[in-house]
């Protein structure tokens, strides 16, 4: 058993910044799957919303926020998240993370513009925002002796001790094989989204919905997982794993073409290409099925080869990779699953409806994003949330906890052969792909129900009375899911940001949250 004040799972931006300020009230365990980098945010391309500048206002990027999130953004969470941000980009400056700055100023940053946002207000570092910040957040990390940082462990289910309070969780280690228990008086799911459980994804390998699978077996309220976002650009590649193009692009010109050259997107916006992102990836998707192709482009030619270079580095040499010159070449693009907009339920401090434990970042449903998040409005989040979980977790560590009877998990033989899961794996995220993708029927969601309820039981009946690994519990998780999933869009009546139903192609009038649990 480790024992610590704080058992925080995952390394994104939100359990890092939690990290460090945890660590100057008790001792951390920060847990993470595989190494301390891996995760959505070392990803992140766009960068961090917040106002910044004089021209712009918090009631502007409250009001982006609210449109983008369809009507179903919690108001007052969404002027917290606003008006908190530039303290909480403070406080990332002072621990050295760079943001790019204008030309020739010292001063004043160089803000960008993305989807949905009626001002330039992103902050970013070149167009590899979320690894400089990952990067500076470990850095400090590695300095402070009250956090101790656990990596290549896999979280399988929380620790519930006398009248449900979590007291910590069973972790597989990767490389010894044994199952480890943390016991902490606060647990922190900050373990990122569920990216993997589609077949095309933005995401790391890591982004298997751990926190929120472990949540919902645990017995807390889980809400709006009907609202997966699609990236509407990701590079169309079969070598490119994953490679997406920042939104940034377009907001510096880039046009959505169809592959006859034809610009499309006034059809569907008057914002044409900067329109929310639930409403790009649509038109994109639409224009496939009419069409019967298999990718559009994104052109941003009409910029110099200089300012593409200066700009977006890291999207320039990776698109050069794979022969593409992006200064004379459009470039391939296809929508694929990036960001969950539900999570497990919390309310304004990070508090699940589990006593002692809490979530943050993409693992969380905050209520912030609504229906449709807005860009670059995920590592804003991530921070700000940090800020509240912190303050509002130091009355628990005040108080004095019984010892817990953990059962002791079954013995962990080493397993052979494990390729036996590997149709489960695929089988799982083509249906998620072709059933619970950008355009959804009431059939299909019936038949997606039916297919997940045989796979998940199966999968759950072989993971009961079979070792740990890795894989198995990486596939239970997406299992989990996409059950989620399923419950949330068939009990959601209308199409709402990114829930998309062809039987309800309308909005009802009084917009409610999806809650479900296991109960
Ligand atoms: C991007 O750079 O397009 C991603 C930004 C985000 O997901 O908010």
């Amino acid at each position: 058993m480790i024992k610590s004040d704080y058992l925080i799972i995952g390394s994104g931006v939100a359990g890092l910044s939690l990290a460090l300020k945890a660590s100057k009230s008790g001792r951390v365990s920060l847990v993470t799957k595989r190494k301390i980098f891996d995760s959505a945010t070392e990803k992140a391309q766009g960068g961090v919303a917040c106002v910044i500048d004089k021209s712009d206002s918090f009631e502007s990027h409250v009001h982006d926020t609210i449109i983008s999130g369809a009507g179903l953004c919690n108001k007052k969470m969404v002027e917290r998240l606003v008006v908190e941000g530039p303290e909480r980009i403070k406080e990332l400056i002072a621990l050295g993370v760079e943001f790019t700055k204008k030309t020739c100023s010292d001063l004043e940053f160089d803000l960008g513009l993305e989807g949905g946002h009626t001002k330039r207000r992103i902050l970013h570092s070149g167009d590899i925002t979320g690894n400089e910040i990952e990067k500076v957040l470990i850095k400090n990390i590695k300095k402070y002796k009250n956090i101790t940082v656990y990596e290549d462990r896999t979280a399988i289910d929380l620790v519930l001790g006398n009248n449900r309070i979590c007291r910590g969780a069973y972790f597989f280690n990767n490389k010894s094989d044994d199952i480890e228990i943390f016991e902490a008086k606060v647990t922190v799911l900050a373990c990122g989204g569920a990216g993997k459980s589609y077949l095309y994804t933005s995401n790391p390998d890591v982004a298997t919905g751990d926190g929120i699978a472990m949540a919902y077996r645990a017995g807390a309220d889980i809400a709006n997982m009907e609202f997966m976002q699609f990236h509407p650009t990701c590079l169309y590649n079969s070598e490119a794993k994953s490679f997406l193009i920042s939104e940034a692009v377009r907001g510096e010109g880039g046009i959505l073409r169809l592959k006859n050259s034809e610009p499309f997107m006034k059809k569907y916006h008057p914002q044409k290409e900067l329109a929310p992102r639930d409403i790009v990836a649509r038109a994109i998707d639409s224009e496939l099925k009419i069409r019967g192709e298999n990718f559009v482009y994104l052109d941003i030619t009409a910029k110099s080869r200089d300012f593409l270079v200066k700009r977006f580095p890291n999207i320039y040499a990776k698109c050069l990779e794979y022969g593409i010159d992006i200064a004379k070449d459009m470039i391939p693009v296809i929508p694929a699953a990036h960001f969950f907009c539900g999570g497990v339920a919390i309310d304004e401090n990070g508090r699940t409806s589990i006593k002692n434990l809490y979530a943050a970042g993409e693992t969380a449903c905050s209520g912030v994003h609504g229906a449709n998040r807005l860009a670059s409005n995920s590592l804003l989040e991530g921070i700000v949330y940090a800020e509240r979980v912190y303050r509002d977790s130091l009355q628990f560590l005040k108080k004095e906890y019984s010892q817990i009877n953990v059962k002791s998990l079954r013995n962990n033989k080493p397993l052979i052969n494990d390729t036996v899961f590997v149709p489960e794996w695929e089988e799982i995220r083509r249906l998620t792909w072709n059933y619970l993708g950008i355009s959804r029927s009431n059939e299909r969601l019936l038949q997606a129900q039916k297919r997940i309820n045989i796979l998940k039981s199966e999968i759950e009946n072989y993971f009961k009375k079979s070792p740990f690994s890795v894989d198995r519990i990486e596939l239970r998780n997406i299992a989990f899911i996409t059950e989620m999933i399923v419950r949330c869009a068939m009990h959601r009546k209308e199409s709402r940001g990114l829930h998309f139903n062809t039987d309800y192609p309308f909005m009802l009038p009084n917009a409610k949250d999806t809650v479900i649990n296991m109960k």
